[in-house]
């Protein structure tokens, strides 16, 4: 059959579009395979709803003739952008495409991320990017490092305004990770994902030390002793439905409401076992997370950072149908004291929510913030100071519930009246006060304990201050009497006095006065 001029440039179409969706070509993507990874676009169809996407550039080359690289230019060049839908959603993407040169970011690449970058902020939509990449392309030189100071700067101008999501699918190095350390949140895959500024290599020639991919960046150690990455997936399924459920929970922009979802869980569902749940002994711990499970929709909280700085619990829910973020002290890991890692882990998780208005609900059981040389010298203060400064500057509906202690400069942070909380309820077992009876007793008395050499006598003596502070301080009236909190209420109706608090405060419109931007203590 002879073909017209155009059936044959659709026949040529067809052909290029064929041979640029092998990427690197077939051997390198059955390595890809070998090492238990996905391809790009497999990533892609997984993630995006079935048909969604549209692709953009699918014809772009590489430029660079450095080094015998210009012998190849496959379509595309090692990444793969467009548009898609998630639940129905428009989200803006990026996978990175290990089979063509490791990912290695090129001029050519940087132009195509950017672009959907450049889409996503003009139409408010999320952008998710998929990373698997060996850094700057080193053939191409400083082209490459401009390529993504222009990724940077786009992160930097988007950040606050659409929610950006960076998933970590191979071994990722240099501006690979600088790029996801701008983004919102960040999920790594166990096993089969790396982070780190450079690889093993690298790290043995300059510095001589010895460490493996996984020691140096694996998922484990970022999930739970750096904090770069929010969550960590067994696999790279794992990792696409952890994004998409944390999508749910979140607007398309800083200009919308955050997603509410229809729930049939009772509003008014009392919970019983919360009015027995704080035991006698205050250095006892309980399940913060049944409490929390307890109040919201379904019992459904999704958390956020769950390995790191396990002493608070942050992430995210819905109550009465309405996403909020939930801060939580855990009682039941360093007795839920603040120190630096909890304090930035909250303070991130609390910006991040008032920045695309989804409201707080803060659970209050913290003893103070964690003293010591330790502590000092890695600047509790300042890192303190940032969850201050996070609650403090949020403007978005405050609901606080303290159910235990909240104690000194700790009771101030955790969204205290002083601070904008908005409403602020207390359990009858709180105690709120400058510190707890021990403490209290040995500076106020410390002379007089001292002076009595009888050690009953002492006992006795500290034992009945101890009782007498304990009278005055370690409940919520005074608090109450004072219009610190707005109510004392019975533990099993905490779902419910939630719910309607919030209800009150959809509406809320609170103002910061007019500035360039803050200065926050980084
Ligand atoms: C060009 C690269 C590359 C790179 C990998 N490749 N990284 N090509 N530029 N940055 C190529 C390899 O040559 C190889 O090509 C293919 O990708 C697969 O890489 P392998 O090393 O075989 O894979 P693997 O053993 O899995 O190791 C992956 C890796 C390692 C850990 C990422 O390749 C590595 O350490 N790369 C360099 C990482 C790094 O130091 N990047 C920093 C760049 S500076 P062939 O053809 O042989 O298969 C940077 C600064 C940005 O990014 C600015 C920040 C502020």
């Amino acid at each position: 059959m002879i073909m017209t001029k155009q059936q044959e440039g659709i026949k040529n179409l067809v052909e290029r579009r064929g041979t640029a969706v092998k990427g690197g070509g077939e051997k390198r993507i059955e390595a890809q395979h070998a090492k238990g990874k996905l391809t790009a676009r497999e990533r892609l169809a997984k993630l995006l709803d079935p048909g969604s996407f549209e692709e953009f550039d699918m014809f772009m080359h590489h430029r660079c003739t450095n080094f015998g690289i210009d012998a190849s230019h496959p379509d595309g060049d090692g990444v793969v952008t467009g548009q898609g839908t998630i639940d129905g959603r428009l989200v803006f993407v990026y996978a990175q495409d290990f089979t063509v040169n490791g990912g290695s970011l090129s001029k050519t690449m940087s132009e195509k991320i950017c672009k959907v970058m450049d889409y996503a902020i003009k139409v408010g939509a999320p952008v998710i990017g998929l990373n698997d990449s060996g850094g700057a392309r080193i053939q191409e030189g400083i082209d490459a490092l401009a390529g993504y100071g222009e990724i940077f700067e786009r992160n930097i101008l988007s950040s606050g305004v659409i929610p950006q999501i960076s998933m970590i699918l191979g071994p990722c190095a240099g501006g690979a990770v600088y790029s996801p350390a701008l983004t919102d949140f960040t999920i790594m895959v166990d096993k089969t994902s790396y982070m780190f500024l450079t690889g093993p290599a690298v790290v043995k020639s300059v510095t001589g030390e010895e460490v493996t991919q996984e020691e140096l960046g694996g998922a484990s150690i970022h999930a739970s002793k750096s904090g770069v990455a929010h969550f960590s997936a067994d696999s790279e399924d794992d990792a696409i439905s952890k994004v998409k459920k944390l999508l749910s929970f979140i607007p398309q922009n800083n200009m919308q409401e955050a997603p509410s979802r229809p729930t049939a869980d009772p509003v008014n569902r009392a919970e019983d076992f919360l009015n027995s749940v704080i035991p006698d002994n205050p250095n006892k711990a309980y399940d913060m997370y049944g409490v929390i499970r307890s109040i919201v929709d379904d019992g459904d909280f999704f958390e956020v950072h769950g390995s790191y700085a396990r002493n608070i619990i942050v992430g995210f829910a819905h109550v009465g149908g309405r996403s909020v973020g939930v801060v939580a002290n855990q009682p039941g890991v360093l007795a839920g004291v603040l120190d630096i890692n909890a304090s930035r882990k909250a303070a991130r998780f609390v910006r991040f929510c008032d920045a695309f208005n989804i409201p707080l609900l803060t659970l209050v059981d913290v003893p103070g913030f964690l003293c010591g040389t330790q502590q000092e010298y890695g600047a509790i203060i300042t890192n303190g100071a940032k969850l201050l400064y996070a609650y403090g500057e949020a403007t978005v509906p405050k609901v606080t519930v303290t159910l235990r202690k909240s104690y000194g400069g700790a009771h101030i942070v955790m969204s205290c009246k002083q601070l904008r909380g908005d409403i602020n309820y207390a359990w009858p077992s709180a105690n709120i006060a400058v510190m707890g009876a021990e403490g209290a007793v040995g500076i106020l008395y410390g002379k007089e304990l001292k002076a009595e050499t009888d050690p009953e006598k002492q006992a006795a003596l500290a034992e009945l201050k101890k009782n007498e502070y304990n009278e005055l301080f370690c409940n919520p009236y005074q608090a109450a009497e004072k219009g610190y909190i707005e109510d004392v209420i019975e533990p099993r109706n905490t779902r419910f006095r939630v719910i309607r608090a919030f209800e009150v405060l959809a509406g809320k419109r609170q103002e910061v006065p007019a500035k360039k931007h803050d200065n926050m203590p980084l």
